[in-house]
């Protein structure tokens, strides 16, 4: 018999129970709460949630986390069930218990913030499509409309798109137009969802979004090996821990493929090598079957190494956040890159992060993505998915 330990890494709570009466049911009747509470464990190792039982509980309670204990002393079966859902981790060699106790070894290295943990893991998507046979975008923007119009029956209006607070002091600024080319950049920048596949992206265009989107643009270091990098965006801690790879699908002379974007001697290293229609396909699939982002020329994943940033805040309460900022940063360099080199661009988070995972072999602990941006050609035509905006406020209904 082998050993036993609890992990760390996993949050507990109490929610209603239900119990399931069919003959409500059928009577329309709503169920109601049971007395009794439902324990649900979240298991971060796994990201899943389970309803536990008092049995799996009062195991729970006996198993510390900090030592192994011989698992002899437990019921096999609530043992079993436990290392099954990663609430206890075994010394076994066996798959997938050898795995799990060594993502929980990770998980404990890396400096993770348990809330951190709970957010990140329970909240990846796996298999994620919102594809629907051959629905085209403008019907898929009559589906978004009318889930709109719903939300509104259903909640009301949403709060005002912009707040204005009263004052006896207002100060009019003048709203001086500025037609300087960074300004007229910065009005271009919009999201696209139609990319032109009649016309390749240049190479030179590739270049320069990865050399000023994601490229390195100096060094500093006042520790020996503590070396941080400049970009045209900011990094919490200037450790600027997110890396891009690429999903080439459609740029001349770039082989189509998964790469990753050595940014230290500005070069692409082909992971694996994909025909075009490949490429769209995987970028689509990692965005949740959005294809009218995954059809651009190129898509960039956006992962951070989880461990650059927290070997400096260790366990802290705001590294995530700031994680989650520099991604966002790096989004909107690449929508102004791209603005001024007049191609279309976009970014999502609505991502099958276990899928990336799994398919650029991170291990989604030291490692994993955090959002997929991309660009490429424009469509001459808008997608009936982009709002058109004006400069007209459309008044509120009374
Ligand atoms: C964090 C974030 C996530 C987004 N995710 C999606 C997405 O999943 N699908 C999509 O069509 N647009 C997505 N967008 C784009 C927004 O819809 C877009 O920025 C917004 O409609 C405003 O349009 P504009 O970027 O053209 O100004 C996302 C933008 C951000 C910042």
């Amino acid at each position: 018999m082998g050993e036993v330990r609890r992990t760390a890494h996993a949050f507990f709570s109490l929610e209603d129970a239900y119990v399931l009466d069919v003959d409500s049911l059928l009577q329309g009747i709503p169920l109601t709460a049971s007395d009794e509470a439902q324990i649900v464990a979240m298991a971060i190792l796994t990201g899943e949630r389970h309803p536990i039982d008092k049995r799996d509980w009062e195991v729970l309670m006996s198993i510390p986390t900090d030592r192994w204990v011989n698992e002899d002393g437990f019921d096999v079966k609530v043992v079993r069930g436990l290392l099954d859902k990663g609430l206890i981790v075994s010394d076994s060699g066996d798959s997938p218990y050898r795995e799990l106790r060594e993502r929980d070894e990770a998980m404990t290295a890396t400096g993770w913030h348990p809330y951190a943990t709970l957010y990140h893991y329970l909240t990846q998507w796996t298999g994620v499509d919102i594809r629907d046979g051959d629905r085209v975008d403008a019907e898929l923007a009559a589906e978004t409309a009318a889930g709109v119009r719903e939300l509104v029956a259903d909640y009301g209006l949403p709060p005002t798109e912009l707040p204005h607070m009263a004052s006896d002091h207002r100060v009019a600024l003048p709203a001086r137009a500025r037609s300087e080319p960074f300004f007229r950049t910065l009005m271009q920048r919009r999201t696209t969802r139609a990319f032109d596949p009649e016309r390749q992206m240049s190479l030179d265009d590739l270049d320069t979004v990865l050399r000023y989107g994601f490229g390195v643009h100096g060094y500093a270091s006042r520790v020996e090996g503590v070396v941080c990098i400049k970009r045209t965006s900011p990094s919490g801690g200037g450790l600027h821990p997110i890396t891009v790879y690429p999903i080439v699908a459609n740029v001349e002379g770039v082989a189509p493929g998964v790469y990753h974007y050595n940014a230290g001697d500005h070069s692409l290293a082909l992971l694996s090598s994909l025909t075009t229609e490949e490429a769209h396909e995987l970028a689509s699939t990692f965005m949740a079957g959005q294809s009218y982002f995954g059809t651009a020329h190129v898509s960039f994943v956006l992962a951070a190494r989880f461990y650059r940033n927290h070997w400096k805040y260790r366990r802290h309460a705001r590294a995530y956040a700031g994680i989650l900022m520099d991604a966002a940063h790096l989004s909107q360099t690449l929508y102004l890159v791209a603005a001024e080199l007049e191609l279309g661009a976009f970014v999502t988070i609505a991502i099958n992060g276990r899928d990336i995972e799994e398919r650029l072999g991170l291990d989604g602990v030291e490692a994993g993505p955090i959002a997929v941006c991309g660009c490429g050609p424009r469509l001459a035509r808008r997608s009936p998915l982009e709002p058109r905006f004006t400069p007209d406020r459309p008044p509120r209904p009374a």
